[in-house]
This record gives C-alpha cells, sequence and structure tokens, in this order.
C-alpha cells in the first residue's frame, strides 16, 4: 500500500495533542498544546479547566498540525482520537471534534486506547529508525501520571494483543513524584522537577520502607488466584513516608518560605529551585527518585524474567526521567535485555503516538461506529 497518513488528535488529560504520522512509521508534524501554567496555581489537573483549555486549543493545533504537514484536510486517509482512559470531559472534546470532522470529510475514524498509544510510541520510534524487528514477546512498562501498568504485548495479525500482569494498586508513579513535589513545596509538574533536582542531594541518605502492597484487592479476594504470576506496584505509602519526614526534620518552615518564593517567580529555573532548597529537601528528594526506580526496574526486570520477554519497552511521562532510564539500561542489559524508550517528547502526552497506534487498525479495516464515545476507565483489551 502507498504511503497512509493518519491525523492523530489526543486530549485525555491537560495536553490538547494534533499530529499527522506516515504509515505507522514517520512522524511527519506533532504539536502538543500543554496546559500547565493553567493547572500550576492548584497543583495538579483541574478537570473542568482542562475541558475548557481543550476546546480553546483543539481547532488551532490541528491546523498546525496539518499545516507544519504540508497536508490538508483531504489528503488525509483517516482520523484517530483517544477514546480513553482519561477525564470524561477532556476526551470528549478530542472526540466530538474528530466525529465532526470524519464526518464532514467522510473519512474513516479510528478510536485509540491511551496506553496503547503510549506502547506504539516505542515503535514509532524505532521504526523511524529503521529498526523493524522487534522481538516478542514484548513487556510494556506504561508509567505516567495516571498509570503505572505493566503489559505483556504479542503481534497478532495485523494487531497487537495485551496481556495485564501488574498494575498499581493506588496512586501511580507520577502522581507520587507530583505530589512529593508538592508536599515540598516545588511546584508542578513535580516529576521534571525532581529529576532535576535529584542530581544535587545524597540518594542514600533517606532511607524509605520497601514499597510492598500490604492487601490484595477486594476484588482479587473473591476470585480463585490466578495461575500468571502478577507484579503489582504501590506508591502511597512513600507520599505519607515523605510527609513523616517532613513532620520529624520540622521541615514545615522552610517549605512553605519556598512555595512563596517559587510562586513569585514566572518561569522558576533549575538554579531557582537549587537556591531555595537546603540539603535535608535535595537528600529527601534524590532518596525518593531512587526509591521510585529501584521499585520500578526491580518489579519490571522481575515481571520479565517470569514472562521469559525478549523486549522491554518503558514509557508514559515518568519514562522521560533520566536516573529511570539509567538504570534500566545498565540491568537490563547486564540480562540481555533489549529496552527501548521513547525520545523525552514522545513519552509525555502526545498525538503521534494516537495516529502510530491506529496504523494497524487503519490496514485491518478497524474503524470506529458512530455512536462510540469516551470512556474515562477503558481498558487495553485482552486477547
Ligand atoms: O504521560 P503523561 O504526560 O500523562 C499521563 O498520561 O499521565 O505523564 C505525566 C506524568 C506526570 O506525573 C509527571 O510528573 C511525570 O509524568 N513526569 C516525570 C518526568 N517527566 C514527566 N516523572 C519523573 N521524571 C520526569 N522527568
Ligand atoms: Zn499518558
Amino acid at each position: 500500500m502507498s504511503s497512509v497518513h493518519i491525523l492523530g488528535i489526543e486530549s485525555s488529560c491537560d495536553e490538547t495533542g494534533a499530529a499527522v504520522v506516515r504509515s505507522g512509521e514517520q512522524v511527519v508534524s506533532n504539536v502538543v498544546f500543554s496546559q500547565i501554567a493553567t493547572h500550576q496555581p492548584y497543583g495538579g489537573v483541574v478537570p473542568e479547566l482542562a475541558s475548557r483549555e481543550h476546546l480553546r486549543a483543539i481547532v488551532p493545533v490541528v491546523r498546525k498540525a496539518l499545516a507544519d504537514a504540508g497536508q490538508s484536510y483531504q489528503s488525509l486517509d483517516a482520523l484517530a482520537v483517544t477514546q480513553g482512559p482519561g477525564l470524561a470531559g477532556a476526551l470528549l472534546v478530542g472526540i466530538s471534534y474528530a466525529k465532526a470532522l470524519g464526518f464532514a470529510l467522510d473519512k474513516p475514524l479510528i478510536a485509540v486506547n491511551h496506553l496503547e498509544g503510549h506502547i506504539h510510541a516505542v515503535l514509532l520510534e524505532e521504526r523511524q529508525k529503521g529498526h523493524h524487528e522487534v522481538g516478542f514477546p514484548v513487556l510494556a512498562l506504561v508509567v505516567s501520571g495516571g498509570h503505572t501498568h505493566l503489559y505483556l504485548a504479542e503481534q497478532k495479525g495485523q494487531g497487537w494483543s495485551y496481556q495485564n500482569v501488574g498494575h498499581t494498586r493506588d496512586d501511580a508513579a507520577g502522581e507520587a513524584f507530583d505530589k512529593v513535589a508538592k508536599l515540598l513545596g516545588l511546584g508542578y509538574p513535580g516529576g521534571p522537577i525532581i529529576d532535576r533536582l535529584s542530581t544535587h542531594g545524597d540518594s542514600d541518605k533517606v532511607k524509605f520502607p520497601p514499597l510492598q502492597i500490604k492487601h490484595r484487592d477486594r476484588k482479587d479476594r473473591d476470585q480463585p488466584q490466578e495461575e500468571r504470576p502478577r507484579f503489582d506496584f504501590s506508591y502511597s505509602g512513600i507520599k505519607t513516608a515523605a510527609l513523616r519526614y517532613v513532620e520529624t526534620h520540622k521541615m514545615q518552615e522552610h517549605i512553605e518560605a519556598r512555595r512563596k518564593a517559587l510562586a513569585a517567580i514566572v518561569r522558576p529555573k533549575l538554579e531557582d529551585h537549587v537556591r531555595l532548597c537546603d540539603r535535608d529537601t535535595l537528600d529527601l528528594v534524590a532518596s525518593f527518585q531512587r526509591a521510585m526506580v529501584e521499585d520500578l526496574v526491580s518489579k519490571t526486570l522481575a515481571a520479565a524474567r517470569a514472562y521469559d520477554v525478549a523486549t522491554l519497552f518503558v514509557t508514559g511521562g515518568v519514562a522521560a526521567n533520566n536516573e529511570l532510564r539509567q538504570r534500566f539500561e545498565r540491568d537490563a542489559a547486564m540480562e540481555g535485555l533489549p529496552v527501548f524508550f521513547p525520545s523525552r517528547s514522545l513519552s509525555t502526552d502526545n498525538a503521534a503516538m494516537i495516529a502510530a497506534a491506529a496504523y494497524p487498525k487503519f490496514l485491518a479495516g478497524d474503524f470506529a461506529p458512530a455512536d462510540f464515545s469516551a470512556e474515562a476507565g477503558l481498558a487495553l483489551k485482552e486477547a
């Protein structure tokens, strides 16, 4: 088949994205409008504000993606949009717009699971580099502000099939980064700030208890134990441990002063953060990141061994973390396991990954019915 141009649209959380991807392997354009400035004063994403901002951004973002790609609406082969999981109101903005556009242009519309998008971000970039052979099964860690999931992925005909072999029982890893950053008065989103500050602290200073799961899900208790081993995560305990550390080390006054000082700076830089952090804070930040990275890497590699996978993918916003990448590269190499990450711009939410994940569905003629809608809790379908 000659090249296929798919316009992807993403609006599941706080980023409005539109992108054109050629045949699932070449990013022709990729536009992301971030709402961080809108949500920053609240220290987290405010769903109503997210929907409003998507409404404002969607038309210009799509226009720019087409203009950057040198494409017209008519020259597209198909449209793809995130169906879920995500914030219902935010998802609906992208879906309503994509539906209207598809109807007006008489182009097929493909509904994409956001998590499948994150997984395809890795594949898209590998293909872009000319690397077409990926060994199966793949173990994919999708780690972001909303998710910490482990999927075993296999290729099935034109498409992919997925089996969930682990997920967080409480907070997602990115959420833990964001909450600890908020607790320390460092601003939002916390992941990138903690990432950069960590190199300034001593990661051995604060000992966090092992991040173990204390209770089985009620849902699981009522069901017979599954045969296949699971590798679940839990990140609410580490947040409480950080809070306790702050209290016992009487850090509150210092934190309040930092919060105020940072709020007064329009775009705080790393130097501002470093200047406003004492040794205790820097050590806590570095130790927190070390504990998170060790838990994510050790559980993922244990799952990789248990399922004897051929390849590891690490994707989602937290996959942008420097220490996480280095640790995965080092430890996976010791086990002879190839590990792939998207570049940082395709790690966080974007529409190129949605257009890429839509390509096998386009080839299979898997188009969305006219009455499909947003699904805030959409699961990645099992084989
Ligand atoms: O994938 P994403 O853009 O949105 C969701 O689907 O959630 O991920 C955003 C999350 C936020 O929690 C943010 O703090 C985290 O990814 N994040 C990071 C880094 N960059 C973004 N966490 C750790 N280190 C980073 N460098
Ligand atoms: Zn995401």
